[in-house]
């Protein structure tokens, strides 16, 4: 008798630490953006963010050569450390996807969604100013672009010329336009 209670005890004992391990979250400070990036400076499009990094926000641009959706997607654990500390951690990986866009009239009213992916934006945050004699770092970022034609090859070339002037206005917010991503603000 006294041996079965035992037996209940410690099956219950591992079916509890087991049902715990199973639902404690992926620690979030293991995430490195610099994984991404090669030796020279070179940074990779992260391959399954659409798979685990969360939505940040997005963009709606009217034009008329064309609508366009700008979905921002940023590394796991980036919005919560942005919410306790202000900034962005060494090693967040922000990635925008310019989106064309259709619409139909629906049951809501004039519906736009996001159609076939035109580029990729990348950044990579950099505290330290790892690499000071490429092009493609400074201000704080690595910086990044893809085009859907050859979405493996990064094209960007100087960020001052290609991306910088674009973010000026952003200046006052560590060259990113937070006011698009509430998830950056109190809960
Ligand atoms: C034509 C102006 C323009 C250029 C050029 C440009 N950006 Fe941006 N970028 C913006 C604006 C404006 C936003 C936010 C609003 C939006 O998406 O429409 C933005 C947003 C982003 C975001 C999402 C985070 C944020 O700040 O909201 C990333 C990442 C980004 N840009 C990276 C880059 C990189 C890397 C380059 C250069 C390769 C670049 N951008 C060039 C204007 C520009």
């Amino acid at each position: 008798m006294m041996d079965f209670r035992l037996a209940m005890v410690s099956l219950m004992f591992v079916a509890l630490t087991t049902a715990h391990s199973q639902t404690e979250p992926q620690s979030k400070s293991t995430f490195n953006g610099f994984d991404l990036v090669d030796k020279a400076g070179n940074i990779g499009k992260p391959k399954d963010f659409r798979d685990r990094y969360p939505t940040l926000g997005s963009y709606m641009v009217l034009d008329p050569k064309g609508n366009q959706m700008h979905i921002t997607y940023s590394s796991p654990g980036a919005a919560e450390y942005y919410r306790k500390n202000g900034k962005f951690a060494d090693g967040t990986v922000l990635v925008k996807e310019v989106f064309g866009t259709e619409h139909a009239q629906m049951t809501t009213g004039d519906a736009n969604w996001a159609s076939g992916t035109k580029v990729w934006f990348v950044m990579v945050k950099d505290e330290k100013g790892h690499f000071p004699g490429n092009p493609l770092w400074g201000n704080g970022w690595g910086w990044a672009l893809y085009k859907s034609d050859a979405p493996d090859k990064q094209v960007a070339t100087d960020f001052k010329k290609d991306c910088l002037g674009c973010h000026i206005p952003a200046k006052g917010t560590d060259w990113i336009y937070v006011q698009g991503y509430p998830v950056l603000g109190a809960k």
